[in-house]
């Protein structure tokens, strides 16, 4: 995995919205893999800059969400549906037919049909081309909490008191962060053409360091990001801080060939 250290949030999401952005060029309906919560917002804020600045076209962009919570209507504030287009889509050119988000409000037996149809989804699109992912302080990527299945697909998960606990600022009470979620699995994951993962805050230390360093193992989800073969990590200064090799990670990227900068 390639690790990229910058000062802060803002220069770290400058980076990965230049790299979605060329994607984006090359390939006008690229198929792109989007994640919710905090670490997203300032890659979304550059990337609506890019749009609304340098014309940076997503009217044939199609975008498939890693997750959503199940019992939330799409118009709950704490919806990732609401979160979506409240933070990006409605403030870029993107076509509202294009855009797949799990439903929060499929149930019981209807789930596991309606999880293998997200699947469906993404195959006829042709694959997702670049998955942006957040890490949980957990190492979770989605929702798969650690111990999930590493071959994973869409699903329900459970997930763990201290996810819950983690998104509860998004709530008004802890009582109301949902129990259960859809997300796409770590399978799902890891058959994407591109990953990004984003980290910001020493929050994020440990889960990065055992990302990166650790084993791979299911009781840190992020850690089968080593198996890609096109990830990149994108951290601040914060997140970077556990990790062992990190001098190493930051000459590696001054001293890339200049060929090699925009890949
Ligand atoms: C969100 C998602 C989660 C978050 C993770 C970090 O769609 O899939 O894995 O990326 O929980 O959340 P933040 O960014 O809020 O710290």
């Amino acid at each position: 995995m390639e690790v990229i250290i910058s000062k802060d949030a803002p220069s770290s999401s400058t980076l990965a919205a230049a790299h979605i952005a060329r994607v984006i060029r090359e390939k006008p309906d690229a198929v792109l893999g989007l994640a919710t919560g905090s670490t997203p917002l300032p890659l979304y804020k550059e990337l609506i800059r890019l749009h609304r600045e340098e014309g940076l076209d997503f009217s044939n962009v199609r975008t498939f969400n890693l997750d959503e919570y199940l019992g939330l209507a799409p118009e709950h504030p704490a919806s990732y549906h609401h979160f979506m287009w409240e933070n990006f889509f409605s403030r870029v050119n993107i076509q509202a037919t294009q855009v797949h988000i799990p439903s929060g409000l499929i149930s019981g037996p209807e789930v596991p049909a309606y999880c293998s149809r997200y699947e469906e989804e993404i195959r006829s699109a042709g694959g997702i081309d670049v998955q942006i992912l957040g890490i949980g302080s957990d190492g979770h990527i989605g929702f798969n909490e650690p111990g999930s299945s590493l071959a994973s697909r869409t699903r329900i998960k459970t997930l763990t008191q201290r996810t819950r606990a983690d998104n509860a600022r998004f709530f008004s009470s802890e009582n109301e962060v949902p129990h259960h979620v859809i997300t796409m699995g770590i399978g799902t994951i890891m058959d994407a053409r591109r990953v990004l993962l984003l980290a910001f805050g020493a929050g994020k230390a440990e889960a990065v360091s055992g990302a990166v360093e650790g084993p791979v193992t299911a009781s840190n989800p992020a850690s089968i990001l080593q198996l890609h073969p096109e990830a990149k990590s994108f951290l601040d200064e914060e997140a970077a801080s556990g990790l062992k090799r990190r001098d190493y990670y930051r000459w590696v990227f001054e001293k890339k060939p200049s060929w090699q900068r925009d890949l």
